[in-house]
């Protein structure tokens, strides 16, 4: 099994890559579009002012692999063509962003249901030529006495060279890549991968240090590197459960992503992560994980691997988990979005023995939507979920049909 994925995944980008790397007009739009539509669409000029789109691009552009050179061009594109007025002309002034979205869920064995999802603000900034931050609040599902606001990454970067800093604060830890696109924009389906909602775990907010950056190697390949130290998961079983600020030894976590991106078009990297889950700080939960995202025109692909092993005092065997999905989406005429994933989920610790819930899933689950973009930031979406059992469970009736609104502002 997992020869096959590894198998696949080398395959997936020996194609990408020779098919794909060609040249291109490295000027203006044509960059803009290349370095800053790989992930999302590249958002509209005339959205922002210049003294903004310089706080974007210093946020954004670690990510994208800008040189000093494909920075002065991109910014002077945007800059050319930004807002008139300026909103925002004093560099510290932030930058007001974020997100919501509202789905209708039917289930096939629970009750049918409107969420109120997300509602998602951040703001970002610049205090000093070397210090910048971003501040994200998230109100999830109506908030309440259940689900309070949170604080989704609350953090200050400290710029040691153009492309490395020192991110200290909240951040969303980084393994793997899915949990930087649960947005409604960079999420192409309205569901999340099984895999990455349980390892890995989407929406995963950490406290600690992560040094961050890019390394330029050759004008077609930059390479991208985290490396952290966190206070880290909890309780072992259900990791989804031990996530979110809380703490309970004094062993810390660590752990590192490092992925390359071949001609702005195809990323491919891996994740690993370790620390001690229990309150003596005794028992390692160990993670690893492989991702890769294509973008070559209109197609998109994504895919992702992760495994999770934790060690649980004796007689009780280690916690298992892995799985993983591929994505496959093409953009037509710039609003029509088809979609379709493939993802796996199988999770078995005994967790139960500890007088903690058991977690045993085993799923796979073939998703297919269609997006409808009104523009490049208000969409609707409309999904169903094949949802079939793994061998070790019953199959039951648990399709999912699913409906979302969303927009960025
Ligand atoms: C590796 C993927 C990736 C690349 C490359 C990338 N972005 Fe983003 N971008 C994201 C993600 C993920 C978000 C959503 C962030 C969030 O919700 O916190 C985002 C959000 C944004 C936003 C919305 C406002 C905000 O601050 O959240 C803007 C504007 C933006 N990006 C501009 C750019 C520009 C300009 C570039 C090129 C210099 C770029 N992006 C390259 C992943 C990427």
């Amino acid at each position: 099994m997992k020869e096959r994925l590894i198998l696949s995944f080398t395959f997936l980008l020996a194609i990408s890559t020779v098919a794909f790397a060609q040249e291109d007009a490295y000027k203006g739009e044509n960059l803009y579009q290349l370095k800053c539509g790989r992930c999302h669409f590249a958002y509209a000029p005339e959205k922002y002012s210049p003294e903004e789109w310089k706080i974007i691009v210093n946020e954004m552009g670690p990510l994208s692999g800008l040189n000093e050179d494909s920075e002065k061009i991109i910014l002077g594109y945007l800059t050319e063509k930004a807002a008139m007025k300026e909103r925002a002309a004093l560099p510290t002034s932030p930058v007001l962003a974020g997100y919501v979205y509202t789905e209708f869920f039917s289930y096939e064995n629970k009750v049918d249901t409107f969420d109120v999802h997300y509602l998602n603000v951040n703001i970002a900034g610049r205090l000093h030529q070397r210090v910048s931050y971003k501040a994200e609040f998230e109100f999830e599902h109506g908030g309440g006495e259940a689900e309070p606001p949170f604080i989704e990454q609350a953090y200050v970067d400290v710029w040691l060279l153009r492309n490395m800093g020192v991110r200290i604060g909240a951040i969303l830890t980084p393994f793997n890549r899915f949990d930087e696109f649960h947005g409604p924009l960079e999420n192409f389906l309205v569901s999340r991968p099984q895999m990455s909602r349980e390892i890995g775990v989407s929406a995963w907010k950490e406290v600690g240090v992560n040094l961050h950056g890019n390394l330029f190697l050759h004008n077609d390949f930059y390479l991208n590197y985290d490396a952290y130290v966190i206070n880290g998961l909890g309780s072992g079983s259900r990791l989804r459960n031990s996530r979110q600020y809380r703490d309970n030894n004094d062993a810390k976590s660590f752990g590192f992503r490092l992925g390359g991106v071949i001609a702005d078009r195809v990323e491919a990297g891996v994740s690993y992560y370790r620390g001690a889950w229990d309150d003596d700080g005794d028992f390692d939960l160990t993670m690893y994980g492989f991702h890769l995202m294509g973008k070559i025109g209109e197609f998109s692909l994504f895919a992702e691997y992760s495994n999770a092993s934790s060690k649980n005092p004796a007689p009780i065997e280690k916690g298992k988990a892995d799985g993983f999905f591929i994505q496959a989406s093409y953009l037509i005429d710039g609003k029509f979005r088809p979609t379709i994933r493939y993802g796996t989920l199988d999770y078995l610790d005994q967790g139960s023995l500890l007088g903690r819930a058991l977690t045993d899933y085993d799923t796979r689950v073939i998703a297919i939507g269609l997006n409808y973009y009104l523009t490049r930031v208000i969409v609707f979406k409309v999904e169903y979920d094949f949802v079939q059992e793994g061998p070790r469970k019953t199959d039951i009736s648990n399709n999912v049909f699913s409906l979302q609104a969303a927009f960025r502002f």
